[in-house]
């Protein structure tokens, strides 16, 4: 089944693509850039299920193809779970090295650097409407390692990886635990036990 994925971050589609293609070869994922479609999906919830489901409900009304949506972040306990849906623009700048560099500031002198990434997806098609969730728990490091996944992953350590920062592990080793992992294998699940 070909999916239409409703986001325009590279990141992600990389992502979701290969997790997709170990767990469910069947899932095609199409991007919006290859459907032709120039288009910034609506994220205003206060819940990654939320904005997943807002972003994969627009895309599905817009062009009647099944959709596929994440939303995604990191929580931080000390910080009351914040930035959670804020993540993408958490500092002004709003780039993955300005939010790092945030992020370590607020953590300074703090004995508590937990954090957990989290993953809503959404299928939105005429047969009805599926969310999973996926979530990764760790913690956050000061200096930055690594340079492989994007966003938050050189000052993530993952408790199922000790040692190493997300951004240290190779890409199918991140979709072995990841949130995003996750959750997309969630959905491919839920679509075979619905076949
Ligand atoms: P969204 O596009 O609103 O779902 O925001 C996603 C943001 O959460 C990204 O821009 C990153 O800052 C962060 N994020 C989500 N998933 C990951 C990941 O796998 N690694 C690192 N950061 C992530």
């Amino acid at each position: 089944m070909k999916l239409l994925f409703a986001t325009n971050n590279t990141h992600k589609i990389a992502e979701a693509a290969r997790i997709l293609q170990t767990a469910a070869p069947d899932l095609v994922l199409v991007t919006l850039a290859e459907a032709g479609l120039d288009v910034d999906p609506p994220e205003n919830e206060p819940t990654f299920e939320g904005n997943a489901l807002s972003k994969a409900r627009a895309l599905f009304a817009l062009t009647g193809l099944p959709t596929v949506a994440d939303d995604s972040g990191i929580e931080v306990t000390t910080l009351g779970g914040r930035p959670g849906v804020h993540s993408k623009r958490f500092s002004p700048e709003a780039t993955d090295e300005a939010n790092n560099r945030l992020l370590v500031a607020l953590l300074d002198g703090a004995d508590d650097r937990s954090a957990r990434y989290r993953c809503a997806v959404a299928l939105v098609s005429a047969d009805g409407e599926l969310v999973t969730d996926g979530s990764c728990t760790g913690s956050i490091t000061d200096s930055p390692r690594g340079a492989g996944g994007f966003g938050y992953d050189p000052h993530f350590l993952p408790d199922d990886a000790p040692g190493r920062t997300m951004a240290e592990l190779t890409a199918d080793e991140k979709h072995a635990i990841s949130h995003r992992g996750r959750a997309f294998r969630a959905l491919a699940e839920r679509l075979r036990a619905r076949s």
